[in-house]
């Protein structure tokens, strides 16, 4: 990448910022104003990192200096402050390709919803009868509940179909049941499958996150979520589907399994 435009704000990277064109420029302000007319784009910012728990960004103004957007992808709006709230580039399939996977009538369980990055394409694009998406990030569930209204989820619907919930999956997950649950993060996702399994209704399906080694795709998640399910006592796991998402560090890929828990 070089740069991706969120909303009205252009993130660049170290592509941009080693390239020859912005390193040459004598007069970098009047060379990055006239990338931001050629993008139309009010700021250009740089994402130094996401860090911790709640994955928040720390970030930089080259151009400007307002970081609230609201960004569209795939006929859904999403309001965000970059400088609060991470957007992760390359998920945007991924994000699709959940919203199409529902059927009419289920309910879905959000663990880590975020903005709404899955919950909001859901109850754009699918027929779901209830969406609960828990966040622990105060100022991800403000953009979150944002979200609902800027998408008119619940107005169309004409009763709560979407909930967002503020609090923690280990606490507030367990509180319902689901056909379809989402664990949209990484590194740890396998400590909250257990959680996962208190929540899935017979038949349902989690789609599970992880962050893992290439050479144990297919077999790592599988054993963690084969392991957890027998834990909580079901009968069976079906792979549906493994997903290749992207890759996310040298020799480690970002992938979703697709899988079915029996009780
Ligand atoms: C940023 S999302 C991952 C990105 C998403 N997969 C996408 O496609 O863009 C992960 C979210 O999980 C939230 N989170 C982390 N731990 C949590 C927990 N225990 N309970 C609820 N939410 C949690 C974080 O605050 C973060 O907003």
């Amino acid at each position: 990448m070089k740069w991706k435009k969120i909303g009205d704000i252009l993130i660049v990277d170290d592509n941009f910022t080693n390239s020859l064109d912005f390193k040459e420029s004598t007069n970098k302000n009047s060379y990055l104003e006239s990338i931001a007319n050629k993008h139309k784009v009010k700021s250009i910012v740089k994402i130094d990192k996401i860090s911790g728990q709640m994955r928040e960004p720390s970030l930089s103004f080259l151009y400007g200096n307002e970081s609230e957007t609201i960004h569209k992808e795939n006929y859904c709006l999403f309001n965000l402050d970059l400088s609060k709230v991470m957007w992760a580039k390359g998920n945007n399939q991924e994000r699709f390709r959940i919203a199409k996977l529902v059927k009419k009538g289920e309910t879905v369980l959000d663990m880590f919803a975020g903005i709404g990055y899955f919950s909001i394409p859901i109850g754009v694009h699918s027929q779901a009868e209830k969406i609960y998406s828990i966040e622990i990030n105060p100022n991800s569930y403000h953009f979150l509940k944002r979200n609902i209204e800027l998408n008119k989820i619940n107005k169309k619907a004409g009763y709560e179909r979407m909930n967002a919930i503020l609090g923690d999956c280990r606490c507030e997950g367990p509180k319902y049941f689901a056909d379809r649950i989402l664990m949209g993060y990484v590194r740890t996702t396998h400590h909250f499958l257990k959680y996962a399994m208190e929540s899935i209704n017979d038949g349902g399906i989690i789609h599970y996150h992880e962050t893992v080694p290439e050479k144990l795709i297919d077999s790592r998640p599988y054993e963690r979520i084969k392991e957890s399910a027998i834990t909580a006592g079901k009968s069976e796991v079906e792979v549906l589907n493994i997903q290749y998402i992207k890759k996310y560090s040298p020799g480690v890929a970002h992938i979703v399994v697709d899988a079915k828990i029996y009780d």
